[in-house]
């Protein structure tokens, strides 16, 4: 039996077998044709990117000279390349090189901010710069610029403002002075009597010393919120700043029966650069205002957390919230509704919050007032 074989199958009419083969032809004819047109069309397209890339760098490169800001492009941490304005600030600075700023720049409170310069060298002033870096995979962007004049304009503007708070101040340090002096003359004259008795004369002393001494009190306050800047800074916890003020009140606290609840749960490497003591009587002046609101069994709730590289604070009493005839003024000096206080309480941690380019806020909510402080954190 034989077997039979597959076989391709063929045009039999050679004539037609050709004319496919024609039109076959003219077909990859044509596509090719189009694909040329396609290629030459990209082709072009290719050509004229470039050009308009050239032009764009072109353009970038005029910009970036002509900026006065410093502007780096690392690869790994290693230069890449960078504008001319740059070496104002890093003179030493070179492509190929790993990148770094100088150790004797000197870290400001804001996060980003330096002090650089010799303070000694009458040729090279002292600047404050700001550098912004931002990275993206193994590239980052690194701008520095000089903000010495903004920070000079901005002191001088927080100067305006409290030579203004200074005016308004005058007509409430009158008032101030006016009873404690009023008192304190009236026992030097009982004092100056030949007449009065031993005795009495160390009471009318005793009271004498305590009107001066609360005199000198408010002569203090009033020179600490006259000068807001921060004179020496260190570095310091922000968890043992939060123990500090806790330290120095917790006994008042006990005293009144009203419970002092501090929810931090911050690292203790969470850092802040603070001149000392400012920040704790920052939060104790808020503290004692809580406390003063407070009945015995009230709580005030002292959290401590943080958001995006700042610090938040917020103080939280259950007294009757803040008068609506002092919210409006709450930071301004001798806003009061005490009897006893002076009203500079606020407006010195206010004071302070700013020269630390912190922020405070406070809100009344059912059950008492809220006060939130922001503070920049220097390392974390
Ligand atoms: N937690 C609070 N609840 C309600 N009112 C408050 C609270 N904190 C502050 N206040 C209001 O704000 C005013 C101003 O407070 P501030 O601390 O500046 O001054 P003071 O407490 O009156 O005096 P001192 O200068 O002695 O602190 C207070 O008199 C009070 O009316
Ligand atoms: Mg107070």
């Amino acid at each position: 039996m034989t077997k039979s074989v597959p076989t391709i199958p063929a045009e039999k009419d050679p004539t037609l077998a050709a004319k496919h083969l024609e039109e076959a032809f003219a077909i990859f004819y044509a596509e090719s044709q189009k694909l040329e047109t396609q290629q030459a069309a990209l082709q072009e397209k290719i050509n004229q990117l470039s050009s308009e890339l050239q032009k764009s760098n072109q353009r970038l490169g005029i910009l970036l000279n002509a900026i006065p800001a410093g502007v780096i492009l690392l690869e790994n941490n290693i230069v890449l390349l960078h504008n001319p304005a740059v070496l104002q600030f890093l003179p030493n600075l070179s492509t190929g090189n790993h990148f770094e700023l100088p150790n004797d720049w000197q870290a400001s409170i804001a996060p980003g901010e330096y002090l650089i310069g010799n303070a000694e060298d009458r040729n090279s002033p002292q600047k404050m710069v700001q550098v912004i870096r931002i990275d993206e995979g193994i590239r980052s962007f690194v701008q520095i610029q000089d903000i010495t004049a903004n920070i000079a304009l901005h002191q001088e503007t927080q100067r305006e403002n409290r030579l203004t708070a200074m005016g308004k101040m005058a007509a409430g340090i009158a008032h101030q002075f006016r009873t404690p002096l009023a008192t304190a003359l009236l026992y030097s004259s009982h004092l100056c009597d030949d007449e009065v008795q031993p005795e009495m004369a160390k009471e009318f002393a005793l009271r004498l010393r305590k009107q001066l001494m609360d005199l000198e009190k408010l002569s203090q306050d009033m020179l600490r919120f006259i000068s807001n800047r921060p004179t020496k800074t260190v570095l310091a916890s922000a968890k043992q700043l939060i123990d500090e003020a806790q330290a120095s009140i917790q006994a008042l606290f006990e005293t009144k029966q009203v419970k002092l609840n501090v929810q931090c749960d911050i690292p203790e490497t969470v850092m802040l650069l603070v001149e000392p003591k400012s920040i704790p009587n920052a939060l104790v002046a808020i503290l004692e205002n809580a406390l003063a609101v407070s009945k015995p069994n009230d709580t005030v709730l002292l959290t401590a957390s943080i958001d995006s590289k700042k610090l938040i604070i917020t103080i939280e009493d259950q007294g009757p919230g803040i008068a609506s005839t002092i919210i409006d003024s709450l930071f301004e000096p001798f806003s009061t509704t005490s009897a006893n206080g002076t009203g500079l309480g606020l407006s010195i941690a206010k004071n302070t919050l700013d020269a630390h380019r912190g922020m405070i806020a406070v809100h009344n909510t059912k059950h008492g007032a809220v006060f939130k402080i922001t503070l920049p954190i220097t390392q974390q």
